[in-house]
């Protein structure tokens, strides 16, 4: 750069040049290029001493890649090659992720390259999946992050298990936290059959920040320390179980004016953060249905296999699940019930435990479930003037109903949906109803396929800063690839198979189209109005691809610890042999399946040879660990 050359909002480039070779026919050069940072110089030489000559480096690049390959451990084959090859890296994606936190590459121009509650839940389903060991104390551990008020803290400290209330000390609360770590909890029972890590004690997080974010202990200081203390001084430590449902329920009672759960900072989408007072999630008070219905299941299920008759919780929770199922409907009432409860429990609590019959207490979730489930499909089907249907996703800070048909056209956003159809908020019909309304209003297959929104030409400022993004950028508009897969992950779900394929594949051939998105292989994190992929490791997404690949495509997961098969690959997932594979772990083995279809039947026409009535096949834990060698090879006929 010249001396009087002045620029700005340019990021920092370095070239290299070296000396022009003429090379005679036949001959080569080669340079070996090294970059790295180091605090003590005399690393440089030894590095340098290592590596000088071209077969070091050759040796070691080698065993570089072969210790990538060995970590990346699920493989996939089928159909098309080239896609198998992209899933190979969607897997490696969620390493990356891991390494370089959320912002690494120069156009992450926001965050400081660490990991949010949210992602850090997430990022463990596809460590589930490839690295089982060790997940179990990373789940226990970061269960100390949650608040008795079933709020938590954001940001993870240096260790494992140590915790910030925020990097930026702002004091904000993200209605949707309380989700994640259930669903990643639930894959790592279904995986292992591990229900007893439910009853595992920990400790709970202590700040300022109390009544959900809504005030502040002043008592608090750091003296008191960052660990939830009972009356007597003691640190107070509930079970796992104690924790999920403090977080489901709290967010129960946390509604707004149209008795959905309040927006509060924001959900899922950072980028609706201008709603705190009147904003409401209708779509992420869905994602919460399932977590009822699952933690209903859970208890069930200890009382069946552990004997558990009854439940031991803390004692100040009674209140919030002894109430009358018709109080649902009174928004006060609620609002009242949670009130007493976080004021209750702002600097210490009792430190007394209740016992809480089992199958009370599942009724109580189900109810809860069941009542919201109701509730939405009365009052957020939307339409637009042709009579397609689906689920309005939000309240703004008015008050108003975010969705529906206006004068400049239709507004319809995909979270909604995706957590309508992934908890069964949304009836069959519904579902096909959702499917053909995202279809017109949403899909666009040049751009990666299903948008998060549609374009509302309107500067929302009662919504949100998403709405200052240019259309097609970032949350507004992009194909945004993580809601995107979860959208497939629910359609798969509910056997809209074909659909969940065509949504993962969009993604897939947009991200392949170099020319276009300019992408690495994988995921980025969305793709703009021109197809371009965006933020290449900032993104769940690879996780929950990779998760939908395995789980509902392949169909291979984890029920209570044993395998279930129940393949949902269509036509093209096969070779022209019909032959499809995978390659994972499950219960300590290396797993080859292999899925021989011979004639190469569709999703639907085809099912397993020896499965049972539901069309499953399910090989027990037992069978598997007790086999001799490491791995083991299970061959499905299709017919
Ligand atoms: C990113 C953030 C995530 C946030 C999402 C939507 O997701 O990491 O916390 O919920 O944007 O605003 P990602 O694409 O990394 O999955």
């Amino acid at each position: 750069v010249s001396k009087d050359c002045f620029l700005e909002g340019k990021e920092a480039v370095g070239g290299l040049r070296f000396e022009d070779v003429t090379l005679a026919p036949g001959e080569k050069v080669s340079y070996t290029i090294f970059i790295g940072a180091t605090e003590d110089e005399k690393e440089i030489e030894l590095a340098l001493k290592s590596l000088d000559t071209r077969e070091k480096v050759i040796v070691a690049k080698e065993r570089m890649q072969q210790y990538w390959q060995n970590e990346v451990n699920v493989h996939f084959n089928g159909g098309c090659q080239e896609y198998s090859n992209f899933m190979r890296w969607v897997s490696f994606q969620p390493f990356l992720r891991r390494i370089y936190g959320c912002s690494f590459l120069p156009y992450h121009d926001y965050g400081k390259g660490g990991r949010g509650w949210r992602d850090l839940w997430q990022d463990c389903l596809a460590l589930l999946m490839m690295n089982p060991d060790g997940v179990r104390q990373m789940i226990v551990d970061n269960y100390s992050g949650v608040r008795v008020d079933g709020s938590n803290a954001t940001i993870i400290g240096e260790k494992r298990g140590e915790f910030i209330a925020d990097r930026n000390n702002i004091t904000r609360v993200w209605m949707d936290h309380g989700l994640w770590p259930l669903m990643t909890t639930e894959l790592y029972v279904e995986q292992t059959g591990d229900i007893e890590v439910f009853n595992e004690k920990v400790t709970y997080f202590k700040d300022r920040q109390v009544e959900r974010g809504n005030a502040v202990d002043d008592a608090w200081d750091d003296e008191y320390g960052k660990r939830q203390k009972a009356l007597d001084g003691s640190v107070y430590e509930g079970t796992i179980l104690e924790h999920v449902l403090l977080q489901n329920i709290c967010a129960f009672y946390e509604v707004g004016e149209h008795n959905h759960m309040r927006l509060r900072g924001a959900d899922w989408n950072d980028a609706l953060d201008m709603a705190e007072e009147r904003g409401e999630s209708v779509a992420f008070t869905c994602a919460y249905v399932g977590n009822l219905k699952l933690l209903a299941k859970y208890i069930r299920i200890l009382k069946e296999r552990n004997g558990q008759k009854d439940i031991e919780l803390m004692e100040e929770m009674y209140e919030l699940i002894s109430e009358d199922a018709k109080i649902y409907e009174d928004i006060d009432k609620k609002k009242k019930i949670l009130d007493s409860y976080v004021k209750k429990i702002r600097h210490t609590i009792s430190g007394k435990k209740i016992k809480v019959d089992a199958e009370q207490l599942a009724d109580n979730l189900e109810t809860k479930a069941n009542w919201i489930t109701e509730h939405v499909r009365n009052t957020e089907w939307v339409k637009d003037s042709e009579g397609n249907g689906w689920f309005n996703s939000y309240y703004d800070n008015n008050g108003n109903q975010v969705e529906g048909e206006y004068s400049n056209g239709v507004r319809m956003m995909l979270t909604g949906q995706v957590f309508a159809i992934m908890s069964q908020v949304a009836t069959k019909e519904q579902m096909e109803s959702i499917c053909k309304s995202a279809k017109k209003h949403l899909y666009n297959a040049e751009v990666g396929g299903y948008r998060i929104n549609t374009n509302f030409h309107e500067e929302k400022y009662d919504m949100g800063r998403m709405f200052g993004f240019a259309y097609g950028e970032k949350e507004n508009g992009a194909v945004f690839s993580h809601m995107t897969v979860m959208y497939a992950n629910a359609l798969y779900k509910n056997n809209f198979v074909r659909e969940g394929y065509e949504a993962l594949k969009a993604l897939a051939d947009t991200s392949m189209h170099f020319t276009k998105s300019y992408m690495y292989p994988g995921v980025p994190e969305y793709f703009n109005a021109e197809g371009r992929g965006m933020y290449a490791y900032l993104t769940g997404a690879a996780s929950w691809y990779m998760l939908t690949t395995i789980t509902e495509a392949f169909g291979v997961k984890g029920n209570m610890g044993d395998l279930t098969i129940q393949p949902k690959l269509v036509r093209e997932q096969f070779d022209k042999a019909g032959d499809a594979d995978i390659q994972f772990v499950f219960a300590g083995k290396t797993i080859n399946l292999y899925y021989h279809n011979k004639d190469r039947k569709d999703y639907g026409e085809y099912r397993i040879e020896n499965a049972d009535k539901s069309g499953t096949l399910t090989i027990n834990r037992a069978e598997i660990e007790t086999a001799q060698s490491n791995v083991y090879e299970i061959h499905i006929n299709l017919v």
